[in-house]
């Protein structure tokens, strides 16, 4: 893989959502790119467009104009599958609101990822309980979620996203559940994990605490990505 060739871009991504009221136009040209090792944070006040530029990185919402390139390749002319396949190889996504899998323990729900990745069973244990460990919650790889505090499944959502090092790691709102010390305990563990393992980090939040732990911010408004 060519070291020069940003882990992910967006460029000039244009998206609106079709309401009852119309088309309502979110994104408006915004463009921003991360290499791998590399810590973006997007902020940006409620409403503006984070989560919605998330998605559409991932490839769960295909721009009305624009393209999203994971490791130089255009995701945008492939199909849902191979979108699919694509972000479980080369994709961590930590969703705001966790979507952790509520019948499934908090280790299974990191395994059942690196399972799909075709990973033997005791490898996936191991590499989960070895994450766990890193995040500071390795005595409740048994829990089920809703045993868990929010903090706690924040961290099982990051362990998720983290376990497989991901060339790309998104993370929408990751401290939204924790408090300030603890938020920023997080934030410093997932910067360092995805350094260490060579993964792009793409971080929204409204918490401007995070700044400090970011290689690069940049601010979102009226739809666009600007230098902050
Ligand atoms: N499915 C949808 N249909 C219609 N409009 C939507 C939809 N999802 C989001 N929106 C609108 O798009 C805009 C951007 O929403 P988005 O969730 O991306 O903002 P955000 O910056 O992530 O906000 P927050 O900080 O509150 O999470 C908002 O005005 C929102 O109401
Ligand atoms: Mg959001």
């Amino acid at each position: 893989m060519n070291a020069n060739v940003p882990a992910i871009a967006g460029e000039g991504l244009t998206f609106e959502y079709t309401t009852e009221a119309g088309m309502a136009p979110v994104l408006r040209g915004a463009s921003l790119e991360a290499a791998r090792g590399e810590v973006l944070l997007v902020t940006g006040p409620s409403g503006s467009g984070k989560t919605t530029l998330l998605t559409v990185l991932a490839g769960m919402l295909t721009p009305t104009s624009g393209n999203v390139r994971i490791e130089g390749n255009a995701i945008n002319h492939l199909g849902k599958s191979e979108r699919a396949r694509l972000r479980l190889n080369r994709l961590g996504f930590v969703f705001q609101g966790f979507n952790l899998i509520r019948a499934m323990s908090a280790s299974e729900n990191v395994e059942l990822v690196l399972r799909a990745r075709g990973l033997s069973r005791p490898e996936c244990r191991r590499i989960a309980r070895e994450t766990f460990e890193r995040l500071g919650i390795a005595d409740k790889l048994q829990r089920l979620p809703m045993q868990l505090s929010g903090g706690e499944q924040q961290r099982v959502a990051i362990a998720r996203a983290l376990a497989g090092a991901p060339a790309v790691v998104l993370a929408d709102e990751p401290t939204s559940s924790l408090d300030s010390e603890n938020g920023a305990a997080v934030i410093q563990l997932l910067c360092e994990l995805a350094r260490e393992r060579g993964s792009a980090v793409v971080i929204t939040s409204h918490d401007q605490r995070i700044a400090p732990f970011a290689d690069r911010v940049v601010t979102i408004d009226d739809g666009r990505c600007g230098s902050s």
